[in-house]
Protein backbone atom coordinates (compact mmCIF):
# COMPACT_ATOMS: atom_id res chain seq x y z
CA UNK A 1 0.00 0.00 0.00
CA UNK A 2 2.77 2.78 -1.37
CA UNK A 3 1.55 5.90 0.00
CA UNK A 4 2.29 8.95 -2.05
CA UNK A 5 5.41 10.34 -1.30
CA UNK A 6 6.39 13.82 -0.02
CA UNK A 7 8.17 15.95 -2.68
CA UNK A 8 8.36 19.27 -1.28
CA UNK A 9 7.48 20.90 2.64
CA UNK A 10 5.14 23.67 2.18
CA UNK A 11 7.04 26.87 3.84
CA UNK A 12 4.20 29.76 3.66
CA UNK A 13 2.21 30.95 6.65
CA UNK A 14 -1.47 31.65 5.07
CA UNK A 15 -1.12 35.37 4.12
CA UNK A 16 2.07 34.36 2.05
CA UNK A 17 0.62 31.39 0.50
CA UNK A 18 -2.56 33.02 -0.86
CA UNK A 19 -0.23 36.21 -2.07
CA UNK A 20 2.12 32.95 -3.74
CA UNK A 21 -0.94 31.44 -5.86
CA UNK A 22 -1.85 34.92 -6.79
CA UNK A 23 1.76 35.77 -7.64
CA UNK A 24 2.19 32.18 -9.74
CA UNK A 25 -1.16 31.78 -10.96
CA UNK A 26 -0.30 34.25 -14.03
CA UNK A 27 2.60 31.72 -14.85
CA UNK A 28 0.10 29.00 -15.97
CA UNK A 29 -0.12 27.51 -19.19
CA UNK A 30 -3.83 27.70 -20.29
CA UNK A 31 -3.71 25.21 -23.21
CA UNK A 32 -5.36 22.16 -20.96
CA UNK A 33 -7.38 24.60 -18.60
CA UNK A 34 -10.90 23.30 -17.88
CA UNK A 35 -13.60 25.63 -18.35
CA UNK A 36 -16.40 24.18 -16.45
CA UNK A 37 -14.59 22.04 -13.99
CA UNK A 38 -13.26 22.97 -10.60
CA UNK A 39 -9.08 23.06 -10.94
CA UNK A 40 -6.72 24.36 -8.29
CA UNK A 41 -5.73 27.84 -8.86
CA UNK A 42 -1.90 26.73 -9.23
CA UNK A 43 -0.18 23.14 -8.46
CA UNK A 44 -1.51 19.78 -7.34
CA UNK A 45 -5.20 18.73 -6.62
CA UNK A 46 -6.75 15.57 -5.97
CA UNK A 47 -9.89 14.05 -4.26
CA UNK A 48 -12.96 16.15 -3.08
CA UNK A 49 -13.45 16.94 0.22
CA UNK A 50 -15.91 18.85 2.61
CA UNK A 51 -18.80 18.94 -0.06
CA UNK A 52 -21.76 20.64 1.48
CA UNK A 53 -23.92 23.48 1.92
CA UNK A 54 -23.53 26.33 4.06
CA UNK A 55 -25.33 29.82 4.42
CA UNK A 56 -26.88 29.65 1.19
CA UNK A 57 -23.53 28.45 -0.81
CA UNK A 58 -22.51 25.36 -1.88
CA UNK A 59 -18.57 24.54 -0.57
CA UNK A 60 -16.14 21.99 -2.31
CA UNK A 61 -12.86 21.60 -0.84
CA UNK A 62 -10.17 19.16 -2.07
CA UNK A 63 -6.81 17.88 -1.35
CA UNK A 64 -4.27 20.24 -2.47
CA UNK A 65 -1.03 21.41 -2.59
CA UNK A 66 0.04 24.84 -4.25
CA UNK A 67 3.92 24.45 -4.52
CA UNK A 68 4.00 22.23 -7.21
CA UNK A 69 1.70 20.36 -10.18
CA UNK A 70 2.66 16.86 -8.11
CA UNK A 71 1.46 15.29 -4.81
CA UNK A 72 2.94 17.22 -2.07
CA UNK A 73 2.05 17.89 2.07
CA UNK A 74 -1.34 18.20 1.97
CA UNK A 75 -4.07 21.14 2.43
CA UNK A 76 -7.16 22.01 1.67
CA UNK A 77 -8.60 24.21 -0.89
CA UNK A 78 -11.57 25.46 -1.29
CA UNK A 79 -14.48 26.93 -4.00
CA UNK A 80 -17.54 27.73 -3.24
CA UNK A 81 -20.86 28.09 -5.60
CA UNK A 82 -24.59 29.17 -5.81
CA UNK A 83 -25.84 26.60 -7.99
CA UNK A 84 -22.95 23.63 -8.35
CA UNK A 85 -22.33 24.82 -11.73
CA UNK A 86 -20.69 28.28 -11.30
CA UNK A 87 -17.71 27.88 -9.16
CA UNK A 88 -15.54 30.75 -7.74
CA UNK A 89 -11.97 30.07 -5.72
CA UNK A 90 -11.65 30.70 -1.65
CA UNK A 91 -8.33 30.96 0.25
CA UNK A 92 -6.89 27.51 1.34
CA UNK A 93 -9.24 26.85 4.48
CA UNK A 94 -6.60 23.97 5.67
CA UNK A 95 -2.93 24.33 5.69
CA UNK A 96 -0.47 21.25 7.60
CA UNK A 97 0.70 21.70 10.56
CA UNK A 98 2.29 18.53 12.81
CA UNK A 99 -0.30 16.92 10.63
CA UNK A 100 -0.87 17.18 7.15
CA UNK A 101 -4.67 17.59 6.13
CA UNK A 102 -5.75 14.51 4.36
CA UNK A 103 -9.48 13.71 3.20
CA UNK A 104 -12.52 14.39 4.80
CA UNK A 105 -15.69 15.96 5.19
CA UNK A 106 -17.94 18.67 6.11
CA UNK A 107 -20.85 18.82 8.01
CA UNK A 108 -23.45 22.30 9.82
CA UNK A 109 -24.31 22.57 13.02
CA UNK A 110 -26.37 25.70 14.01
CA UNK A 111 -24.42 28.23 12.58
CA UNK A 112 -21.16 26.98 12.39
CA UNK A 113 -18.92 24.56 9.63
CA UNK A 114 -17.52 21.66 10.52
CA UNK A 115 -14.56 19.89 8.92
CA UNK A 116 -13.74 16.47 10.02
CA UNK A 117 -10.27 15.15 8.43
CA UNK A 118 -7.52 12.81 8.69
CA UNK A 119 -4.06 14.12 10.40
CA UNK A 120 -1.65 12.19 8.83
CA UNK A 121 1.46 12.27 10.89
CA UNK A 122 5.13 11.10 10.10
CA UNK A 123 6.83 9.16 12.26
CA UNK A 124 10.11 7.45 12.52
CA UNK A 125 8.84 3.94 12.84
CA UNK A 126 7.53 1.84 10.21
CA UNK A 127 5.76 1.76 8.29
CA UNK A 128 6.39 5.91 9.00
CA UNK A 129 3.12 7.53 9.09
CA UNK A 130 0.18 7.29 11.61
CA UNK A 131 -3.39 8.62 10.68
CA UNK A 132 -5.88 10.15 13.39
CA UNK A 133 -9.29 11.99 13.00
CA UNK A 134 -9.14 16.08 13.78
CA UNK A 135 -11.93 19.02 13.45
CA UNK A 136 -11.80 22.75 12.38
CA UNK A 137 -14.43 24.66 12.67
CA UNK A 138 -15.52 28.01 10.86
CA UNK A 139 -18.48 30.71 11.57
CA UNK A 140 -18.09 32.55 7.79
CA UNK A 141 -17.07 29.19 5.82
CA UNK A 142 -14.08 31.01 4.85
CA UNK A 143 -11.71 31.09 7.77
CA UNK A 144 -11.35 27.74 9.79
CA UNK A 145 -9.82 27.42 12.85
CA UNK A 146 -8.28 23.68 13.89
CA UNK A 147 -9.51 22.21 17.02
CA UNK A 148 -7.45 22.49 20.41
CA UNK A 149 -8.42 18.93 21.35
CA UNK A 150 -7.33 16.74 18.37
CA UNK A 151 -6.86 14.73 17.65
CA UNK A 152 -10.84 12.92 18.45
CA UNK A 153 -10.20 9.50 16.83
CA UNK A 154 -6.93 8.71 18.05
CA UNK A 155 -6.82 5.02 16.66
CA UNK A 156 -8.27 2.19 14.38
CA UNK A 157 -9.86 -0.53 16.74
CA UNK A 158 -7.13 -3.14 15.13
CA UNK A 159 -4.55 -0.04 15.39
CA UNK A 160 -4.00 0.17 11.57
CA UNK A 161 -1.99 3.05 10.63
CA UNK A 162 -4.41 3.59 7.77
CA UNK A 163 -7.72 5.11 8.59
CA UNK A 164 -8.07 7.71 6.76
CA UNK A 165 -11.31 9.55 5.01
CA UNK A 166 -13.80 10.78 7.47
CA UNK A 167 -17.60 10.86 6.23
CA UNK A 168 -19.47 12.56 8.56
CA UNK A 169 -23.59 12.71 8.69
CA UNK A 170 -26.59 13.28 11.26
CA UNK A 171 -29.14 10.96 11.97
CA UNK A 172 -31.39 11.44 14.53
CA UNK A 173 -29.67 12.86 17.88
CA UNK A 174 -26.39 11.30 16.72
CA UNK A 175 -23.89 12.09 14.51
CA UNK A 176 -22.14 8.91 12.44
CA UNK A 177 -18.76 8.74 10.74
CA UNK A 178 -17.50 6.00 8.13
CA UNK A 179 -14.04 5.28 8.03
CA UNK A 180 -11.43 3.94 5.06
CA UNK A 181 -9.15 1.27 7.02
CA UNK A 182 -7.97 -2.22 6.36
CA UNK A 183 -8.09 -5.81 8.31
CA UNK A 184 -4.42 -7.10 9.78
CA UNK A 185 -3.81 -9.42 6.97
CA UNK A 186 -4.33 -6.38 4.53
CA UNK A 187 -8.09 -6.44 3.17
CA UNK A 188 -9.89 -2.73 2.81
CA UNK A 189 -12.45 -2.26 5.21
CA UNK A 190 -15.05 0.91 6.26
CA UNK A 191 -15.30 1.24 10.18
CA UNK A 192 -18.78 2.81 11.20
CA UNK A 193 -18.70 5.10 14.39
CA UNK A 194 -21.39 7.58 16.07
CA UNK A 195 -20.82 10.72 18.27
CA UNK A 196 -23.01 12.87 20.27
CA UNK A 197 -20.91 15.85 19.80
CA UNK A 198 -18.12 14.55 17.17
CA UNK A 199 -15.29 14.67 19.97
CA UNK A 200 -16.51 11.76 21.65
CA UNK A 201 -16.40 8.31 19.19
CA UNK A 202 -18.25 5.01 19.75
CA UNK A 203 -17.09 2.28 17.73
CA UNK A 204 -20.14 0.88 16.36
CA UNK A 205 -19.20 -2.16 13.49
CA UNK A 206 -17.47 -2.89 10.76
CA UNK A 207 -20.08 -1.89 8.26
CA UNK A 208 -18.45 -3.67 4.99
CA UNK A 209 -14.88 -5.45 4.40
CA UNK A 210 -13.02 -7.06 1.32
CA UNK A 211 -13.08 -11.05 1.72
CA UNK A 212 -10.26 -10.56 -0.58
CA UNK A 213 -11.03 -9.40 -3.83
CA UNK A 214 -12.21 -6.15 -2.91
CA UNK A 215 -8.79 -4.57 -2.35
CA UNK A 216 -6.35 -4.16 0.00
CA UNK A 217 -7.08 -0.56 1.51
CA UNK A 218 -10.52 1.36 1.26
CA UNK A 219 -10.29 4.72 0.50
CA UNK A 220 -12.75 7.47 0.56
CA UNK A 221 -16.36 5.68 1.61
CA UNK A 222 -19.25 7.38 1.85
CA UNK A 223 -22.61 5.54 3.84
CA UNK A 224 -26.04 7.50 2.43
CA UNK A 225 -29.79 6.65 1.60
CA UNK A 226 -31.04 6.49 -1.60
CA UNK A 227 -34.20 5.73 -3.12
CA UNK A 228 -35.42 3.91 0.02
CA UNK A 229 -32.02 1.64 0.08
CA UNK A 230 -28.47 2.26 1.77
CA UNK A 231 -25.90 3.37 -0.58
CA UNK A 232 -22.30 2.14 0.59
CA UNK A 233 -19.95 4.20 -1.83
CA UNK A 234 -15.49 3.64 -2.12
CA UNK A 235 -12.53 3.73 -3.34
CA UNK A 236 -10.96 0.12 -2.71
CA UNK A 237 -7.17 0.38 -3.89
CA UNK A 238 -5.89 -3.13 -5.27
CA UNK A 239 -8.90 -4.97 -6.65
CA UNK A 240 -7.77 -7.04 -9.93
CA UNK A 241 -8.63 -6.50 -13.39
CA UNK A 242 -11.48 -8.90 -14.38
CA UNK A 243 -12.39 -8.91 -18.21
CA UNK A 244 -14.13 -4.84 -18.80
CA UNK A 245 -13.94 -4.40 -15.07
CA UNK A 246 -11.66 -2.84 -12.74
CA UNK A 247 -9.32 -2.00 -15.27
CA UNK A 248 -8.18 1.29 -13.34
CA UNK A 249 -5.34 1.22 -11.14
CA UNK A 250 -7.90 1.87 -8.07
CA UNK A 251 -11.56 1.73 -8.58
CA UNK A 252 -14.28 3.65 -7.45
CA UNK A 253 -17.86 1.68 -6.87
CA UNK A 254 -20.78 1.20 -4.51
CA UNK A 255 -23.14 -1.56 -2.76
CA UNK A 256 -26.81 -1.25 -2.35
CA UNK A 257 -28.38 -2.84 0.79
CA UNK A 258 -30.89 -2.23 3.79
CA UNK A 259 -29.17 -0.70 6.97
CA UNK A 260 -30.80 -1.03 9.90
CA UNK A 261 -30.23 2.32 13.08
CA UNK A 262 -31.22 -0.10 15.85
CA UNK A 263 -28.12 -2.79 15.46
CA UNK A 264 -26.51 -1.09 12.71
CA UNK A 265 -26.15 -3.61 10.27
CA UNK A 266 -25.88 -3.51 6.52
CA UNK A 267 -27.25 -6.08 4.77
CA UNK A 268 -26.07 -6.29 1.61
CA UNK A 269 -28.07 -6.91 -1.63
CA UNK A 270 -25.73 -6.37 -4.83
CA UNK A 271 -22.42 -7.09 -5.65
CA UNK A 272 -19.59 -4.52 -6.14
CA UNK A 273 -20.44 -2.17 -9.08
CA UNK A 274 -18.07 0.62 -10.31
CA UNK A 275 -19.89 3.95 -10.63
CA UNK A 276 -18.47 5.94 -13.23
CA UNK A 277 -16.35 3.44 -16.79
CA UNK A 278 -14.11 5.87 -17.62
CA UNK A 279 -10.19 6.33 -17.24
CA UNK A 280 -10.39 9.16 -14.47
CA UNK A 281 -12.64 8.85 -11.88
CA UNK A 282 -11.55 8.22 -8.06
CA UNK A 283 -12.28 9.01 -4.04
CA UNK A 284 -16.06 10.10 -4.99
CA UNK A 285 -18.18 12.61 -2.21
CA UNK A 286 -21.61 12.63 -2.09
CA UNK A 287 -23.82 15.35 -0.58
CA UNK A 288 -27.62 15.97 0.03
CA UNK A 289 -29.72 18.84 -0.60
CA UNK A 290 -33.39 19.55 -0.52
CA UNK A 291 -33.75 15.40 -1.18
CA UNK A 292 -31.16 15.43 -3.93
CA UNK A 293 -27.98 13.41 -3.99
CA UNK A 294 -24.98 15.03 -6.03
CA UNK A 295 -21.95 13.01 -6.09
CA UNK A 296 -18.42 14.36 -6.90
CA UNK A 297 -15.05 13.05 -8.31
CA UNK A 298 -11.04 13.52 -8.72
CA UNK A 299 -11.24 13.81 -12.35
CA UNK A 300 -8.09 11.82 -12.66
CA UNK A 301 -6.60 8.46 -11.08
CA UNK A 302 -3.29 7.81 -9.38
CA UNK A 303 0.08 7.22 -10.84
CA UNK A 304 -1.02 7.75 -14.59
CA UNK A 305 0.77 11.02 -16.25
CA UNK A 306 -0.93 13.91 -15.73
CA UNK A 307 -0.16 15.88 -19.06
CA UNK A 308 -0.78 19.32 -17.67
CA UNK A 309 1.40 18.91 -14.91
CA UNK A 310 4.18 20.61 -16.96
CA UNK A 311 1.91 23.59 -17.21
CA UNK A 312 1.47 24.72 -13.28
CA UNK A 313 -1.25 22.60 -12.54
CA UNK A 314 -2.55 18.99 -11.88
CA UNK A 315 -5.87 17.97 -11.51
CA UNK A 316 -9.83 18.32 -11.55
CA UNK A 317 -13.00 17.32 -10.30
CA UNK A 318 -15.62 16.33 -12.65
CA UNK A 319 -18.84 18.16 -13.02
CA UNK A 320 -21.57 17.58 -10.55
CA UNK A 321 -24.06 14.72 -10.98
CA UNK A 322 -27.04 13.88 -9.44
CA UNK A 323 -27.65 10.05 -8.24
CA UNK A 324 -30.66 7.98 -8.66
CA UNK A 325 -31.47 4.99 -8.14
CA UNK A 326 -33.20 2.79 -10.21
CA UNK A 327 -33.44 -1.34 -9.64
CA UNK A 328 -29.89 -2.65 -8.68
CA UNK A 329 -28.17 0.67 -10.44
CA UNK A 330 -27.31 3.97 -9.37
CA UNK A 331 -27.31 6.56 -12.33
CA UNK A 332 -25.43 9.67 -12.81
CA UNK A 333 -27.19 12.18 -14.09
CA UNK A 334 -25.70 16.08 -15.14
CA UNK A 335 -27.62 18.87 -13.50
CA UNK A 336 -30.36 20.57 -15.48
CA UNK A 337 -28.60 23.72 -14.67
CA UNK A 338 -25.63 22.57 -16.63
CA UNK A 339 -28.02 23.65 -19.32
CA UNK A 340 -27.22 27.60 -18.51
CA UNK A 341 -23.85 26.86 -19.74
CA UNK A 342 -24.85 26.37 -23.57
CA UNK A 343 -23.45 29.06 -25.38
CA UNK A 344 -23.32 29.45 -29.28
CA UNK A 345 -25.58 26.46 -30.58
CA UNK A 346 -23.18 24.16 -33.39
CA UNK A 347 -25.74 22.67 -34.86
CA UNK A 348 -29.18 20.77 -34.61
CA UNK A 349 -29.82 18.90 -37.14
CA UNK A 350 -28.70 15.33 -39.12
CA UNK A 351 -24.79 14.59 -39.49
CA UNK A 352 -24.03 12.14 -42.58
CA UNK A 353 -21.21 9.54 -42.18
CA UNK A 354 -17.88 10.93 -42.30
CA UNK A 355 -19.17 14.85 -41.11
CA UNK A 356 -16.90 16.37 -38.98
CA UNK A 357 -18.53 19.13 -36.55
CA UNK A 358 -16.54 21.80 -35.32
CA UNK A 359 -16.76 22.43 -31.86
CA UNK A 360 -14.43 24.94 -29.30
CA UNK A 361 -12.53 23.64 -26.53
CA UNK A 362 -15.61 22.73 -24.67
CA UNK A 363 -18.66 21.26 -26.26
CA UNK A 364 -22.00 19.53 -25.32
CA UNK A 365 -23.09 17.19 -27.67
CA UNK A 366 -26.15 15.08 -27.83
CA UNK A 367 -26.75 12.29 -29.91
CA UNK A 368 -28.86 9.78 -31.05
CA UNK A 369 -29.21 7.40 -33.64
CA UNK A 370 -30.29 4.17 -34.50
CA UNK A 371 -29.01 1.17 -31.96
CA UNK A 372 -29.85 -1.29 -33.98
CA UNK A 373 -26.48 -0.41 -35.73
CA UNK A 374 -23.20 0.68 -35.39
CA UNK A 375 -22.68 4.21 -33.48
CA UNK A 376 -18.82 5.46 -33.77
CA UNK A 377 -17.97 8.92 -32.89
CA UNK A 378 -13.93 10.19 -32.98
CA UNK A 379 -13.28 13.65 -30.66
CA UNK A 380 -9.90 14.94 -31.65
CA UNK A 381 -8.20 17.71 -31.23
CA UNK A 382 -8.63 20.22 -34.22
CA UNK A 383 -4.39 20.53 -34.98
CA UNK A 384 -4.17 16.20 -33.36
CA UNK A 385 -3.97 14.77 -29.87
CA UNK A 386 -6.91 13.98 -27.87
CA UNK A 387 -7.92 11.24 -29.71
CA UNK A 388 -10.94 9.12 -28.56
CA UNK A 389 -13.41 6.45 -30.16
CA UNK A 390 -16.84 6.23 -28.63
CA UNK A 391 -18.72 3.52 -29.94
CA UNK A 392 -21.69 1.51 -29.44
CA UNK A 393 -21.52 -2.11 -31.31
CA UNK A 394 -25.30 -3.32 -31.18
CA UNK A 395 -24.05 -7.21 -31.98
CA UNK A 396 -22.23 -7.31 -28.14
CA UNK A 397 -24.30 -4.72 -26.85
CA UNK A 398 -21.14 -2.54 -25.26
CA UNK A 399 -20.41 0.99 -24.94
CA UNK A 400 -16.61 1.73 -25.63
CA UNK A 401 -14.56 4.77 -24.82
CA UNK A 402 -11.42 3.84 -26.67
CA UNK A 403 -8.64 6.40 -25.56
CA UNK A 404 -5.69 5.85 -27.96
CA UNK A 405 -5.80 2.14 -27.38
CA UNK A 406 -6.94 2.02 -24.04
CA UNK A 407 -10.30 0.62 -24.00
CA UNK A 408 -12.91 0.96 -21.33
CA UNK A 409 -16.38 -0.67 -22.25
CA UNK A 410 -19.45 -1.93 -20.54
CA UNK A 411 -22.83 -3.65 -21.27
CA UNK A 412 -25.79 -0.99 -22.27
CA UNK A 413 -29.43 -1.70 -21.81
CA UNK A 414 -30.88 1.67 -21.85
CA UNK A 415 -33.92 1.85 -19.33
CA UNK A 416 -35.17 4.98 -21.21
CA UNK A 417 -33.55 7.25 -23.48
CA UNK A 418 -31.58 5.68 -26.16
CA UNK A 419 -29.10 9.17 -26.78
CA UNK A 420 -25.43 9.63 -25.42
CA UNK A 421 -24.76 13.22 -24.04
CA UNK A 422 -21.09 14.19 -24.43
CA UNK A 423 -19.40 16.99 -22.47
CA UNK A 424 -16.13 18.15 -23.53
CA UNK A 425 -13.89 20.45 -21.59
CA UNK A 426 -10.00 22.05 -23.01
CA UNK A 427 -8.79 18.01 -21.69
CA UNK A 428 -11.89 16.03 -20.81
CA UNK A 429 -14.47 14.19 -22.04
CA UNK A 430 -17.79 12.80 -20.07
CA UNK A 431 -20.09 10.77 -21.44
CA UNK A 432 -23.61 9.86 -20.52
CA UNK A 433 -25.40 7.66 -22.03
CA UNK A 434 -29.10 7.01 -21.78
CA UNK A 435 -30.51 8.21 -18.00
CA UNK A 436 -26.98 7.67 -17.14
CA UNK A 437 -26.80 3.86 -16.55
CA UNK A 438 -23.63 4.52 -17.84
CA UNK A 439 -21.26 6.75 -17.48
CA UNK A 440 -17.22 7.34 -18.81
CA UNK A 441 -15.36 9.99 -17.35
CA UNK A 442 -12.01 10.28 -19.11
CA UNK A 443 -9.10 12.77 -19.36
CA UNK A 444 -7.81 13.59 -22.88
CA UNK A 445 -5.79 16.34 -24.24
CA UNK A 446 -6.87 17.90 -27.45
CA UNK A 447 -3.94 19.84 -29.50
CA UNK A 448 -6.36 23.15 -30.01
CA UNK A 449 -10.32 22.90 -30.42
CA UNK A 450 -12.59 19.86 -30.82
CA UNK A 451 -13.68 18.02 -33.85
CA UNK A 452 -16.54 15.19 -33.61
CA UNK A 453 -16.31 13.15 -36.74
CA UNK A 454 -19.46 10.89 -37.22
CA UNK A 455 -17.96 7.34 -38.28
CA UNK A 456 -21.11 5.78 -37.99
CA UNK A 457 -22.46 3.38 -40.41
CA UNK A 458 -25.79 5.75 -40.35
CA UNK A 459 -26.80 9.37 -40.19
CA UNK A 460 -27.11 10.50 -36.45
CA UNK A 461 -29.37 13.31 -35.08
CA UNK A 462 -26.69 15.93 -33.34
CA UNK A 463 -27.26 18.92 -31.33
CA UNK A 464 -24.32 20.94 -30.16
CA UNK A 465 -23.15 23.57 -28.12
CA UNK A 466 -19.96 25.56 -27.44
CA UNK A 467 -20.03 25.84 -23.58
CA UNK A 468 -19.17 29.31 -21.01
CA UNK A 469 -16.45 29.36 -19.13
CA UNK A 470 -17.85 28.88 -15.31
CA UNK A 471 -14.88 28.36 -13.41
CA UNK A 472 -11.71 30.68 -12.80
C1 LIG B 1 -7.31 9.01 -1.91
C2 LIG B 1 -6.31 9.39 -0.84
C3 LIG B 1 -6.99 9.41 0.52
C4 LIG B 1 -6.11 10.34 1.30
C5 LIG B 1 -5.72 11.35 0.27
C6 LIG B 1 -4.33 11.91 0.44
O1 LIG B 1 -6.98 9.45 -3.18
O2 LIG B 1 -5.19 8.50 -0.87
O3 LIG B 1 -7.15 8.12 1.09
O4 LIG B 1 -6.79 10.91 2.39
O5 LIG B 1 -5.82 10.72 -0.99
O6 LIG B 1 -4.11 12.99 -0.41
Amino acid sequence: AAQPKILKQSSYAKEELEQYIANTRPELNLRYRLHYHVAPPVGWMNDPNGFSYYKGEYHLFYQFYPYDSVWGPMHWGHSSSPDLVNWKTLPTALLPDQEQCFSGSAIVDGDTMILMYTGHEITDKEPYYNETQFLAFSDDGVAFTKYAGNPVLPAAPNGSPDFRDPKVWKHGKHWYVVLGSKTDDNRGRVLLYRSFDLIEWEFLRVLGESTGDLGYMWECPDFFELGGKHVLLWSPQGMEPNGDRYKNLHQTGFIIGNFNYNNFEFVQETKFQELDYGHDFYASQTMEKDGKRYVVAWFNMWEVPHPEEVDGWAGAMTIIRELVLVGDRVLQKPLDKMISLRDESVINGQVDENQVIELGHTGEIIISGDLEKKIELLVEGRNGGGQALLRWDPEVGKVVVDRAGDVRQVEWSPIGSHSWRLFLDASSLELFCGEGEVVFSSRVYPDGEWNLTNLSPQTLNVEAYKLKRSVP
